[in-house]
């Protein structure tokens, strides 16, 4: 779906939105139309339960006394209630609506109104963020769908005042959405199309958008001795791969040293040796959400040309059980020399971070890190589904990133790491065992990661809860929910860019 702005003329034909605020009370355009239709259009609000909420939708077909196709009334609640995310969330219900609606086009009339604290064309950005963010989909392997039952819309108008103004805002909305598709893209395929060398080879396609793409293979992580990433890799046919990608938008590296940010990135999570039970396994194919975030970021970053230096890197490994595979109670040394007792081969997240936090510090000494994993199932029996768990050794990391996530709509719980956790993986035969029991399961995970970090501000999120979703949400459809690309690209432009 295309997104255009344009200036605010009411369109005597076709599909039209217009905004009604709480109280049923008619914005300039829907009162316009209403005088048109003599009334109508406040006698058929009468006669229904719209009571212009922002969550409140009403279509009318060829009301009466005007000659439009369609009318949508959306409910806008209190104007002085409206910010970014509100309208945001407006936009996504309107292009749910219209989307299989039948029409192909429509315009969204988006006024000033009275109480609101954002103008006209401020508001108009946010409702098409909101209606491009809800129009994905992945269908590419839905080859017998009746055309009737596909997304009509192709092109949503937003029709304002400033909308010149509004459109060139939007171009940097535009370049975060292709990042947060990207991701949706890269997460809902299935493990036979995305493993470890197609993943990597994605992630190189970010050298178009200018982003400097490496990808390093099992010699090469051999040679620097990433036992515990090889470790978890071993029993897949697939071979295991390393990218980095640097976005070097503030000159330097020596003298602006980067931010960074760290993916899991397993391709499919059979659990290894330890098996997982059969029910549900086929998730694991989005155990790769945290790369993909990762990757997304850093392409909405290239395309909106953020003037800041960003490494992303991504462990890129499959998990598979076979006669090659590791064993539980197998140890391995890791590129840090710190050696592990693999208890469980299903706890393989955090021996791929290992690899990929030491070496994204030793060769980049990036000002901070911040690590992207669905990591835990004890972080979904925590927080549900509707927060992130954030483990941070750094107060300013923290807020910055809570901060971040509050303003996209990715919220971010705090949880807490200390020594008496960090006990509970100490092993018996090595430095450390990659589980510490039965109770604060997603803790004692962050633990182990943190022993992976040189003392530099770190940052772990845990996405297990976020990454996929089995209903729509306003701006985010069911599926790929590509977590954490708004954020992180949030986060850079409120504290990480020059000037
Ligand atoms: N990828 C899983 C975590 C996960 C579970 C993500 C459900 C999304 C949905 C991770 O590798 C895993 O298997 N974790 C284990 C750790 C345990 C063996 C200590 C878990 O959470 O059960
Ligand atoms: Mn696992
Ligand atoms: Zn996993």
């Amino acid at each position: 779906m295309k997104v255009a702005f344009a200036k605010s003329d009411l369109p005597k034909s076709g599909t039209v939105a217009v905004a009604v605020s709480d109280g049923r009370k008619l914005g300039p355009s829907a009162e316009a139309l209403d005088r048109r239709a003599k009334g109508a259009i406040a006698r058929a609000i009468a006669a229904s339960r719209f009571k212009g909420g922002s969550d409140d939708l009403l279509t009318l077909l060829t009301p009466s006394g005007i000659e439009l196709d369609r009318l949508v009334l959306y409910g806008v609640g209190k104007p002085a209630k409206l910010d970014p995310l509100a309208l945001q969330s407006i936009g996504g219900r309107i292009a749910a609506t219209l989307g299989g609606s039948g029409a192909e086009t429509a315009s969204v009339m988006v006024d000033a109104l009275d109480g609101a604290k954002m103008s006209a064309s401020k508001m108009a950005v946010e409702i098409g963020y909101g209606a491009l963010l809800r129009s994905y989909r992945f269908d590419k392997y839905r080859t017998k769908e009746k055309p009737e039952a596909k997304p009509t819309l192709k092109k949503l108008a937003l029709l304002t005042d400033g909308a010149a103004q509004a459109g060139k805002a939007f171009e940097r909305r535009e370049a975060v959405a292709a990042g947060v598709f990207f991701t949706r893209d890269l997460v809902s395929e299935p493990a036979n199309v995305i493993y470890p060398e197609s993943l990597a080879r994605e992630a190189k396609k970010l050298t178009a958008q200018g982003v400097r793409v490496e990808v390093l293979g099992e010699k090469e992580m051999a040679k620097l001795g990433m036992g515990s990433l090889l470790g978890v890799g071993q029993g897949s046919e697939r071979e295991s791969q390393l990218a980095v990608m640097v976005w070097n938008g503030a000159g330097d590296m020596k003298k602006h040293p980067p931010l960074a940010f760290v993916g899991k990135g397993v391709t499919f999570d059979t659990g290894g040796i330890s098996i997982k039970p059969a029910a549900g396994m086929e998730d694991m194919k989005w155990d790769m959400a945290g790369a993909g975030a990762v990757i997304g970021a850093m392409k909405a970053l290239a395309l909106r040309k953020a003037r800041a230096n960003v490494v992303g890197i991504v462990g890129l490994v499959e998990n598979m059980p076979s006669g090659t595979a590791q064993r539980p109670g197998d140890v391995v040394k890791s590129m840090s020399g710190q050696t592990i007792e693999v208890i469980n081969t299903d706890a393989e997240g955090r021996l791929v971070l290992a690899d990929a936090l030491w070496y994204c510090q030793d060769r980049f000494k990036p000002t901070a890190m911040i690590d992207l994993a669905t990591l835990t199932g004890a972080i979904m029996i925590s927080l549900g589904t509707e927060q992130a768990g954030l483990f941070s050794n750094n107060e300013d990391l923290a807020a910055a990133l809570q901060k971040a996530g509050a303003a996209v709509g990715e919220k971010l719980w705090r949880m807490p790491l200390g020594e008496a956790y960090d006990k509970m993986i100490n092993s018996d035969i090595a430095d450390m065992k990659n589980v510490g029991g039965r109770w604060g399961g997603s803790i004692t995970a962050a633990q182990f990661l943190q022993r992976f970090v040189n003392g530099l501000p770190w940052a772990h999120l845990d996405i297990a809860g976020m990454a996929w979703s089995d209903k729509d949400a306003p701006t985010v459809p069911k599926g790929a929910t590509a977590f954490g690309v708004r954020l992180l690209d949030r986060l850079v432009a409120d504290g990480y860019e020059k000037g």
